[in-house]
């Protein structure tokens, strides 16, 4: 058994969460979508018909929703309450307002809290995924990458993702978009010192996981 922590960040769309996963599978670490549990509260938020402009209503849903997250790659499910969302996360709605919850430094302090105790309670074995991880969430991780690629590839995996059922304009809205929006609060295009960036454009998924898999058995 390995021991160690891995933090990934990247814009959506870099494939991070998919080589993140996988990382964890094949060196049988602990798995954390940080992305998931601010698409949880926006899901949460969303039904709780907070105002976006509030920022209190929004900081108290970062509060209050009862996010449960899973850290097993190979069974994903987030769950608010009773309410299974896993999938009801994913959806445009949900993705066009999570920025809204992420843009929020109050809501994000609650939420980089409980990835850092998710995180103490793996013994730190685990990928943890997100915009903030290599920075703020974990800067102290064994492992720091910014997973980049060019906009062309991000939009082409996002779009295979999402089955192909969106239109190109949607498409960079949820992509490009998304990702001007929380490039506002954290910086995730340029890499911090000591984190190492993986330019991925022109690889495959076993490339990427290889090229990573190469940094982790680099530092255990
Ligand atoms: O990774 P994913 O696309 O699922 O992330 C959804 C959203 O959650 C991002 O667009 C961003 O607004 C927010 N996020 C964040 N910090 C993280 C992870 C995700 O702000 N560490």
């Amino acid at each position: 058994q390995v021991q160690v922590l891995v933090a990934i960040d990247g814009p959506s769309g870099s494939g991070k969460s998919t080589v993140a996963k996988e990382i964890a599978r094949r060196l049988d670490l602990g798995y954390l979508d940080t992305g998931a549990m601010y698409r949880a509260v926006a899901w949460w938020a969303m039904q709780q018909n907070v105002d976006w402009a509030d920022t209190h209503a929004v900081v108290a849903a970062a509060q209050d929703a009862p996010v449960e997250i899973s850290t097993d790659p190979d069974r994903q499910f987030v769950r608010v309450g009773d309410t299974n969302v896993t999938e009801a996360i994913r959806t445009p709605e949900v993705t066009s307002h999570v920025s809204s919850v992420a843009t929020v430094p109050a809501a994000r302090e609650v939420l980089v809290a409980r990835q850092r105790g998710i995180i103490a309670d793996s013994g730190r074995r685990m990928v943890a995924e997100g915009r903030d991880i290599t920075t703020v969430v974990a800067p102290d991780a064994e492992v720091r990458i910014l997973m980049v690629a060019s906009e062309e590839a991000r939009m082409q995996r996002r779009g295979a993702q999402l089955g192909g059922s969106q239109n190109a304009e949607a498409l960079r809205a949820q992509v490009v978009g998304r990702d001007a929006k929380d490039s506002t609060v954290v910086n995730f295009s340029t890499a911090a010192d000591g984190v190492i960036t993986l330019d991925n454009s022109d690889l495959n998924l076993e490339q990427s996981v290889q090229a990573v898999m190469d940094l982790v058995l680099r530092a255990v």
